[in-house]
């Protein structure tokens, strides 16, 4: 299949700092980005308000298809033009995405509209499985880790700092469920995927990631024009 535009693809658990570099990434090279975990987050979010379980995988996957979701050029997620983007930026929203992405139908739903994205000059495609399912052609893949207590740590700082009242125990034991959930559920775990350059993250400061990257892009797309 001819692509329109290169992939780069970012993968890895929550609070890997996948987000962040992805973003720092795109900007950079002022490409377009796809934060895939907004898309289930927002599924998950509809799903626990409208009461539709895992037990009812079809409505899900309707639920999906279906949903009013755009982003605005500022990257504000909207769903039928309400502005949710803190919304499903809370603990509860990642844990109910978590498991909707399990479903199958889900899945499914969401993979037209993330492949949609690929459009001139580039992508940067942040989530659990864009190199292994997604783009698995992707120019460039990363896959990003770090230790459950670092992330949970990261995790921490980051709602403390928006003002939340977090208990570290509590958090920690969470993203260690829904790093299970996401690992070990039987379509499109998560996993580092092939040819992907690994990052261990845990001692690393975020440039320091970041460089390593960069580098990674530089050497599989040579062509690059780089300001
Ligand atoms: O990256 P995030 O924390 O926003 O993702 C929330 C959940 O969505 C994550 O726990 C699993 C799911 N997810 C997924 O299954 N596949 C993706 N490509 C992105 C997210």
């Amino acid at each position: 299949m001819i692509r329109l535009a290169p992939i780069v693809t970012i993968d890895g658990p929550s609070g890997s700092g996948k987000g962040t570099i992805a973003k720092m990434l795109a900007d950079r090279l002022g490409w377009h980005f796809l934060d895939s975990g907004a898309l289930y987050r927002v599924v998950g979010l509809l799903a626990e308000q409208q009461g539709i379980t895992p037990d009812s995988p079809g409505m899900l996957g309707d639920l999906a298809r279906t949903m009013p979701l755009r982003f605005d050029s500022e990257g504000r997620v909207l769903l039928a033009n309400a502005d949710i983007s803190d919304a499903i930026r809370t603990e509860q929203a990642g844990n109910a995405a978590s498991r909707v992405a399990a479903v199958p139908q889900v899945r499914e739903a969401l993979i037209t509209w993330q492949r949609s994205y690929v459009r001139p000059p580039g992508l940067v495609a942040d989530g659990r499985d864009m190199g292994s399912v997604i783009f698995p052609d992707a120019e460039v893949k990363i896959f990003l880790t770090a230790s459950t207590e670092e992330r949970a740590m990261r995790r921490y700082n980051q709602l403390k700092e928006k003002g939340l009242n977090v208990n570290l125990a509590r958090l920690t034991a969470e993203i260690q469920e829904r790093d299970e959930r996401d690992r070990n559920r039987s379509v499109a775990p998560l996993v580092a995927p092939a040819a992907a350059l690994e990052v261990e993250s845990t001692n690393l400061s975020i440039d320091q990631v970041y460089l390593r990257v960069l580098e990674r892009v530089r050497e599989a797309l040579p062509n690059l024009h780089w300001d």
